[in-house]
């Protein structure tokens, strides 16, 4: 079988772990074989087409804030942004496979570290670059359970730009002073939580926005999490786990409870606009990764006061990693722009300069003290937590599962959520979706 570490049992490695890497540098270093033995890179660097779904809003600033050091680094070649828009890759992932399949593929593309590389491997679409992590020193400079991720059989096929914490809790604490709860004291567990919610319904707020399908797989997931605790949950994806048992069942009558105090309106929005109400002070809580702090930097909102954050409750001492890794597809016409690029955005310069503005935190797991004094407090809390927590990896963002699993959970998620079924029924078709895990 092939080897994909994607979960089960998987506790947090320490960031010390990861001995010191040097800056991957600018372009133009030695030529690197990948194991196969030809020269992956050969060919033209004259520009680089690179596809994301960092298309509007906050994404789109940390991807500038990513070209602009990329052109500092890299005169000669073109940045040419072939972003998709869609949160999550709503909509990238679909033309992407077309244009994959048609060998009509961009120089580079995002992904998610993790089983969702798997789709384009097992399609042979992505090559190998196992030997730029050599040449580039990168497997001291990312962390081993980040490397434990991205590695398939023994083979490595793409680099991390990011690591995205998935299961945060956004809320307006004015919201909640109102409903009268403690905003110093997150309730310890989904029951405490849908108590507090049921008080801001009383006060007269929505308790919690959800948005488009992505954005309700990502909230089930993290109820999953704080029902089944991180064994259990990593289960879920080996077998270990099942998912028609009574745990998932009540995850899944929690969710429906929790679904019942969004607003309705909002299920065909993206995360940005779904989660603005509760950053404008009309909603108490939204669930979302951390890019959710590029939203409220884009709108000069300061943490403590405009808004607070918390592991979703149940979670705490656990973080639902995912991480954008960018690729070099087999078709690219621009190789040595690829190069370029993944050169950019390992380097310490890049992923400073891009996590800063995201939300993330950088994958690699070298920076000093001082250049960790640069990051915001959440994301020099973030840092903390991945170094420490126990990780288990995100169903929504690709981590855990391949594209075609996570389609077909969000199709079983809307269905559930869009017509009304009972949660038996909801948990058959999560049953159906989920088959051919742990096989
Ligand atoms: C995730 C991605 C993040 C962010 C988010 C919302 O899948 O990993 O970087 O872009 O979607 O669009």
């Amino acid at each position: 079988m092939r080897r994909i570490t994607t979960l089960a049992g998987i506790a947090a490695v320490s960031l010390a772990l990861a001995a010191c890497g040097g800056n991957a540098g600018t372009n133009g270093g030695t030529e690197t074989q990948s194991s196969e033995g030809a020269n992956p890179w050969e060919g033209d660097a004259s520009q680089v087409d690179v596809m994301t779904w960092w298309e509007a809003g906050s994404e789109k600033l940390g991807l500038e804030a990513l070209e602009k050091v990329f052109q500092e680094q890299n005169p000669d070649t073109k940045f040419v942004n072939a972003a998709i828009a869609g949160g999550g890759g709503s909509q990238a992932k679909q033309k992407l496979s077309a244009d994959l399949a048609n060998k009509n593929a961009p120089d580079t593309f995002q992904a998610h570290a993790g089983a969702e590389l798997t789709d384009y491997i097992d399609a042979d679409q992505i090559v190998d670059i196992s030997g730029l992590y050599d040449e580039l020193d990168l497997k001291s400079a990312f962390p081993a359970t980040l490397i434990d991720r991205l590695t398939v059989d023994g083979s490595i096929y793409s680099v991390p730009s990011n690591v995205h914490r998935a299961n945060v809790v956004w809320a307006n604490p004015n919201v909640l002073k109102e409903a009268g709860i403690d905003t110093e004291k997150p309730p310890a567990d989904i029951d405490a939580w849908i108590a507090d919610m049921e008080k801001i319904k009383a006060a007269g707020k929505t308790p919690i926005t959800v948005g488009m399908a992505w954005t309700q797989v990502h909230l089930l997931e993290t109820i999953l999490i704080a029902d089944l605790g991180a064994d259990g949950y990593n289960g879920l994806f080996d077998g270990k786990t099942k998912w028609d048992s009574d745990e998932v069942k009540k995850a899944l009558t929690h969710f429906e409870k929790i679904m019942s105090f969004t607003d309705k309106s909002l299920h065909s929005e993206d995360w940005e606009p779904a989660m603005n109400p509760v950053i404008e002070g009309k909603a108490a809580y939204n669930v979302m990764g951390d890019w959710a702090v590029a939203a409220y930097d884009s709108q000069q909102k300061k943490a403590g006061t405009d808004y607070i954050y918390f592991p979703v409750p149940g979670t705490d001492g656990i973080f639902d990693f995912l991480a954008d890794s960018f690729t070099l597809p087999k078709d690219a016409k621009h190789p040595g722009g690829t190069k370029a690029w993944l050169q950019t955005i390992s380097s310490k310069e890049g992923q400073i300069a891009f996590n800063k503005v995201k939300g993330s935190i950088p994958a690699r797991s070298d920076l000093s003290d001082a250049e960790k004094g640069e990051f915001s407090e959440y994301q020099q809390n973030a840092m903390q937590s991945f170094g420490n927590d126990t990780i288990v990896s995100s169903i929504a963002h690709g981590a855990a599962v391949p594209v075609k699993v996570s389609n077909a959970i969000s199709d079983a998620v809307t269905k559930f959520t869009e017509t009304g079924a009972s949660v038996d029924d909801f948990q058959a078709e999560i049953v159906k979706a989920t088959q051919d895990l742990g096989k």
